[in-house]
């Protein structure tokens, strides 16, 4: 029933289209079925030897019948195959723009090589949904009129012979009630198989790096070769019911002819019946092989592009993690940040990724204020990178808030505060575009010359200008053509180009040189003083710059105050800090 009214949302708004092809179908079987009668006329009219006259008359209009049906035939499957595209391109549009809304939890949910093939083989014209949602839904009642028409004929011309040639109909109804649940099992089954393959072709080139760096070209080989045979499997298994029913809708059918001859014929022989009527209800039993068939095939798609609707909307009906806040929840409009006047507050904070599970954050609570920097340090897995991700809202906090002067940022248009906030994740991610175009990403208001000074900044100018055509350079997929450190600096000017107001550096400055590092610190005070700078860093150049530290384990605040204060705590900062120098003299992570 979902599915049903899956379909029925898809020809909203599309009544006229939907209109015209009925009407063209019934146009186009009246045509077909009227063709027979009058080559009943001609075979009759040579048979009793009436003259050229009558005979020349109705092969010109079976002439005109035939041309008129080309006409209509024509505009008809025109009009189906260009509505597939259309379908195509809008329920993909329409599902993509759903799919960027959702939050991390949805593609942790499903592997990004299912999403795409939901989105490109489930949703294809070639027999897939899409095809279905027009050209299966329009054939079929394009066939039903030909039976419906043809049967009419049939029983106009002899209602005992038409009895006997709509014998195989019971059988046919048999069939589909065995086998429509087989059916659907098995298109289920293929469908999950192609996702299995993408899914494997996805993480194999994404990880390319570190399959070459393991040796594990071999392991991936076979991995390959494995989802590819289930893969097959499956769709032998689909493609031989399919076939199997398909062809019996067509082939009992065909039985009709071999009754009709056998008992129409007699019937002629006793002179109960004309030859040529005989002849035309020959044509109209093959005449309805084709509309039978395209019964069978309605079946069977029908069923496989329920499997694919169910598919799409389980994504569908996944709703955003994060939204903005409407008149409705919050009592007010949501509110247009106009910038950070004071502070960017976390108000007894926690979080818990799991409902009830352990918090990753426990009472998280500071302010910063602007022109200041907040460092978070800690070990693996303390809860840094969740504290900083609550910023954007990439994650919304469990308990207690986050208040841009005052307002919590729940309250706030999310758009326009994300418009605020320059984030540069833990992992840089580029994309294979010009050098110009990772850093603007599609934000059309950026000026070139803020791009050109948050490069400078970014101590990017002068390596993006040794490059072959400067800021213009391709790079290649995420980057895999320049190093760490420039495509930590290439997402580092991303986030200055927006000119922030709240600056969140995830570890963003592990590959920096000392040197480099002490720069860009200079870099961001000079061009942009006023901003708030959340930075999570191991690094003593940027933790003895920081106006507040903060020393997370295991989600909790266990020692907080400035680099002074807390070296002479000796506590856990201390410990973190000497690591960290001696990272930066022997060039050992101290985190591992
Ligand atoms: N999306 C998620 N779903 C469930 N648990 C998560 C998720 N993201 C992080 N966690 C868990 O939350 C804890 C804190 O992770 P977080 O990434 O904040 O640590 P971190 O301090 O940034 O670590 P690192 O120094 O390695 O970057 C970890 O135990 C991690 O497993
Ligand atoms: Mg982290």
């Amino acid at each position: 029933m979902k599915s049903v009214r899956w379909l029925i949302a898809a020809w909203r708004g599309r009544r006229r289209l939907a209109v015209f092809l009925v009407v063209f179908s019934i146009l186009n079987a009246l045509l077909a079925v009227s063709y027979p009668i009058f080559m009943r006329a001609v075979i009759d009219a040579i048979k009793n030897k009436a003259g050229m006259e009558v005979v020349s008359r109705n092969v010109l209009i079976l002439l005109c019948i035939g041309v008129a049906n080309f006409f209509v035939y024509a505009s008809m499957q025109g009009t189906r195959a260009w509505t597939n595209l259309v379908f195509e391109r809008d329920f993909r549009q329409r599902i993509f723009e759903h799919l960027i809304r959702l939050g991390r939890g949805f593609f942790q949910r499903f592997r990004t090589g299912d999403i795409v093939t939901r989105l490109t083989d489930d949703l294809g014209t070639d027999m897939k949904l899409s095809w279905f949602a027009c050209s299966g839904i329009f054939r079929t009642i394009e066939a039903l009129c030909m039976i419906v028409f043809g049967l009419i004929a049939m029983v106009r011309l002899n209602p005992v012979l038409t009895l006997y040639a709509a014998g195989p109909l019971p059988i046919l109804v048999i069939i589909f009630m065995w086998t429509a649940s087989a059916v659907e099992a098995r298109y289920e089954r293929l469908q999950k198989r192609i996702s299995d393959v993408n899914a494997h072709m996805e993480s194999c080139f994404s990880g390319i790096r570190v399959v070459k760096a393991y040796r594990r070209e071999g392991g991936q080989q076979q991995g390959f070769h494995d989802v590819m045979t289930r893969r097959k499997t499956a769709e032998i298994d689909a493609v031989k019911v399919g076939t199997i029913i398909q062809a019996m809708y067509g082939y009992i059918w065909q039985f009709g002819v071999v009754i009709v001859l056998l008992v129409g014929g007699k019937m002629v022989m006793e002179g109960k019946l004309t030859i040529g009527t005989l002849a035309a209800f020959d044509a109209y039993v093959m005449m309805l092989v084709f509309p039978m068939y395209d019964i069978g095939t309605f079946f069977v798609r029908g069923k496989s592009a329920g499997v694919s609707i169910r598919r799409l909307t389980d994504m569908e009906d996944v709703q955003p993690e994060i939204t903005e806040m409407d008149q409705e929840t919050c009592g007010r409009p949501c509110v247009p940040p106009a910038g950070l006047r004071n502070s960017l507050r976390f108000e007894n904070v926690s979080l818990c990724f799991v409902p009830g599970g352990q918090r990753v954050l426990d009472n998280v609570s500071f302010e910063v204020r602007p022109g200041e920097i907040v460092a978070l340090v800690g070990r693996v897995a303390s809860g840094k990178s969740s504290v900083v991700n609550m910023i954007p809202r990439l994650i919304d906090p469990t308990d207690g808030r986050i208040c841009l002067d005052g307002v919590p940022t729940k309250e706030l248009c999310l758009e326009n505060f994300r418009k605020l906030v320059g984030y540069v994740p833990q992992e840089a991610l580029l994309f294979s575009d010009t050098i110009e175009n990772n850093i603007r990403f599609h934000r059309d208001w950026i000026a070139r010359e803020d791009i050109e000074q948050a490069a400078e900044v970014s101590r990017l100018v002068e390596e993006v200008e040794s490059f072959p055509n400067g800021f213009q350079t391709k790079i290649g997929q995420r980057g895999v053509t320049i190093s760490g450190g420039q495509k930590q600096r290439i997402a580092l000017a991303r986030a200055l180009c927006g000119k922030p107001r709240i600056l969140i550096l995830d570890d963003c400055t592990a590959s920096l040189d000392s040197q480099t590092e002490t720069a860009l610190w200079e870099g961001l005070k000079k061009v942009f003083p006023s901003c708030a700078t959340i930075v999570i860093s191991h690094r003593p150049a940027t933790l003895e710059r920081a106006n507040l530290i903060l020393v997370l384990e295991r989600g909790k605040i266990v020692e907080r105050g400035t680099h002074q204060e807390l070296v002479r705590q000796k506590g856990v900062y201390h410990t973190l800090y000497e690591l960290g120098k001696l990272q930066d003299e022997v060039g050992v992570g101290w985190k591992e």
